[in-house]
């Protein structure tokens, strides 16, 4: 796992822009699954702006996760939330766009559907994703196994308290979701994870010092993926900066 360390959450959104940038660049026909959340949003503002003389028409984008039951015209669905904050001011074309359905009749159907579309395009080149406090990837949450492929995900409390933020009320934050599966993110050729601010701390704190792999700590499965990128900012490190500053890149 390689580490880069950045002073704040800006800094951090010019690493990850510009890591997004070189990807599109070595490979105009990359594969990318992207991420909604918090901490994402400044990455893409940084992305727009830095991307009018990139070329993005061969490029497609999937969406690691949704909702399920939400309209896709709801501020939270994240098909709505990435055609707003990244997609559609990138300039990318709907033939382009992978996402999944937070309104799908047939959810079961729609996870089939998603799997298919990523083994047409031969798998992820690159995913980006959060990390959750509870240590989720995607909406892959703790629990008593693994999935492999896309599923229907009971959303953890604790995870739609910390959603909660985007709702009017913890009511509205939906109980399952459409995820990617650990297949499609362990063959993901490059695997970018990032985290700010001090709420990360512990889980990255966990991640750093511990070496076991857990389902009840989904984020340990990465432990076994041959080229992750953790990056994170100072307030993210928590007690492990010292670590993560020798062991990494401190940019
Ligand atoms: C979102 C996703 C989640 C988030 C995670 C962190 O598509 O897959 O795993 O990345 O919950 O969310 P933020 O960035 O809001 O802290």
């Amino acid at each position: 796992m390689k580490f880069i360390v950045c002073e704040n959450h800006s800094h951090l959104a010019e690493v990850i822009s510009d890591l997004i940038i070189q990807q599109v660049m070595s490979k105009p026909d990359s594969v990318i699954c992207i991420p909604t959340g918090g901490t994402p949003i400044p990455a893409y503002q940084r992305l727009i702006e830095k991307s009018k003389n990139i070329d993005y028409s061969r490029v497609s984008f999937f969406n690691l996760d949704e909702y399920i039951g939400l309209p896709p015209t709801h501020e939270q669905s994240y098909q709505n939330f990435l055609k707003k904050h990244v997609l559609d001011p990138l300039g990318i074309a709907l033939s382009q766009q992978h996402l999944l359905r937070s309104d799908s009749p047939d959810p079961i159907l729609e996870c089939l559907r998603n799997d298919a579309e990523i083994d047409y395009f031969g798998g992820f080149d690159l995913m980006l994703d959060g990390i959750g406090e509870n240590g989720h990837i995607a909406f892959n949450e703790p629990s008593d196994h693994f999935e492999a492929r896309t599923h229907i995900a009971d959303i953890s409390t604790s995870t739609r308290l910390a959603n909660a933020r985007f709702f009017d009320s913890l009511d509205e934050v939906p109980h399952q979701a459409i995820s990617v599966g650990f297949e499609d993110i362990i063959k993901a050729k490059h695997l970018i994870l990032m985290a700010t601010g001090s709420r990360k701390a512990s889980v990255i704190e966990r991640l750093v010092t511990e070496s076991t792999i857990s389902c009840d700590f989904p984020i340990s499965f990465l432990r076994m993926h041959p080229n992750v990128t953790l990056v994170l900012d100072k307030a993210a490190c928590g007690r492990s900066i010292d670590v993560l500053i020798n062991t990494g890149q401190s940019l």
